[in-house]
C-alpha cells in the first residue's frame, strides 16, 4: 500500500466510524475526489447536503459551498478541510455593496449565484446555479426586471438565451475569464473533429466559439453522452478532466490555456483555492472535527429561504 492509498484509507475508516459524508466538487485535487462518498458540481452539492443523513458533512470544495451546506443542515456539523478556501468570485460581492446596489433598484428581484455568502444570499430573492440558472430566470414572469450577480459572464449569457431585462454585477470567476482567446482559436484549427465544451462563467468571445455551454456537470455528461468522440476542447476548471477521463478513457481532452500576462498568474486553468484542499488536510480535519463552518443563526433565517426557491425550482 503506498502512501497515498494508506492515508485515502484512514480517511474512509475514519468517516465510517464518525458517520461523516465526505463531499467534493468536480475541481478537487484527483486524490481527493476519490475518496469522497460523493462529487458532484455546487448544484449537486447542495442538493446531497440538503437530503444526508450523516452527522457530520465535510466539504471538499470553497467556503461558499460548506457554508451552504451548514444553511440547509443548521443541526450537523459541517466541516471544511481548509477554512481558506475562499472565492474570489464570491469576494467581489460584498452585502453593504448589494444592499446599495438593490436600493438604487426598487422593485428588481435579486437573483445572486451561488458563489456568494450567506450575508449576500440573505439579501437575495433566489439563489441560481450554473445548472439551473436558465431554467429559474425562465420561470420568473417576462416583465420583471433583475438585479444578477456576481458572475457577468454567466448572468450576460443568461440574459441573452432568455431576452430578460437583467442588470449585471460586474465580477467574475479568476479562472473561468482567463482563457486565452487566441489559443483556441489556433486549437480549433488544429483539432477541427474535437467540439469546444466551455463553462458559462467564461467570457463573451469564448462561449461564441464553443459548441457546447453548460455547468460542470452538464459539460461532464455531455462526454458521457458522446463517448465515441476521441477528441474534446475544454474550457474549464481542469479538476473536472479526472471524471471526464474516466467516463471516456480513449479520449483526448484538451484544456484551453488562460492568457498569461508575463509575470501575473500561473500558467494553468486551476482554481488555486480549490486546490487548498489536500489528503492530509482532511484526514486532519476529520481526526479534529475542525475546521467548523458556523453561520449567524439569524443570517442563516433568511439565506435558506433563496437556497430552499432554488432547490424547488431544479
Ligand atoms: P458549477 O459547479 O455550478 O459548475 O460552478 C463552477 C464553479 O466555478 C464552482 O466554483
Ligand atoms: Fe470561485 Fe472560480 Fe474558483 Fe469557482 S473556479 S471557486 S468561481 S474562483
Amino acid at each position: 500500500m503506498n502512501e497515498q492509498t494508506n492515508i485515502q484509507q484512514l480517511i474512509r475508516d475514519l468517516a465510517k466510524e464518525k458517520n461523516a459524508v465526505i463531499m467534493a466538487h468536480y475541481y478537487q485535487r484527483p486524490e481527493v475526489q476519490e475518496v469522497a462518498d460523493f462529487i458532484g458540481d455546487s448544484l449537486a452539492l447542495a442538493q446531497q447536503a440538503a437530503k444526508t443523513d450523516a452527522d457530520i458533512i465535510v466539504l471538499c470544495g470553497v467556503h461558499f459551498m460548506a457554508e451552504t451546506a451548514k444553511i440547509l443542515c443548521p443541526g450537523k456539523k459541517v466541516l471544511i478541510p481548509d477554512a481558506d478556501a475562499g472565492c474570489s468570485l464570491a469576494d467581489s460581492c460584498k452585502a453593504a455593496d448589494l444592499r446599495a446596489w438593490k436600493k438604487a433598484h426598487p422593485g428588481y428581484q435579486v437573483i445572486s449565484y451561488v458563489n456568494t455568502s450567506a450575508d449576500v444570499k440573505a439579501l437575495t430573492d433566489i439563489v441560481v446555479t450554473s445548472s439551473n440558472a436558465l431554467k429559474i430566470v425562465q420561470s420568473i414572469p417576462a416583465n420583471q426586471p433583475i438585479l444578477f450577480g456576481p458572475d457577468q459572464n454567466l448572468g450576460r449569457y443568461i440574459n441573452q438565451m432568455t431576452g430578460r431585462e437583467m442588470t449585471l454585477w460586474d465580477g467574475a470567476c479568476h479562472v473561468h475569464s482567463r482563457f486565452s482567446v487566441e489559443a483556441l482559436i489556433t486549437m480549433k484549427k488544429e483539432h477541427p473533429d474535437a467540439p469546444v465544451l466551455a463553462h458559462p462563467e467564461c467570457k463573451q468571445a469564448i462561449l461564441t466559439l464553443a459548441d457546447v455551454i453548460g455547468s460542470t456537470q452538464a459539460l461532464l455528461n455531455y462526454v458521457k453522452k458522446h463517448t465515441d468522440t476521441r477528441k474534446f476542447i475544454i474550457a474549464t476548471e481542469t479538476g473536472v478532466l479526472h471524471e471526464m477521463q474516466k467516463a471516456c478513457p480513449e479520449a483526448t481532452f484538451l484544456p484551453v490555456p488562460p492568457e498569461v500576462t508575463e509575470g501575473v498568474g500561473c500558467a494553468c486553468n486551476e482554481c488555486e483555492y480549490m486546490r487548498m484542499v489536500t489528503l492530509d488536510k482532511l484526514y486532519n480535519c476529520l481526526v479534529n472535527e475542525t475546521p467548523e463552518v458556523i453561520v449567524n443563526p439569524e443570517i442563516a433565517a433568511k439565506a435558506i429561504l433563496p437556497i430552499q426557491k432554488m432547490l424547488a425550482l431544479s
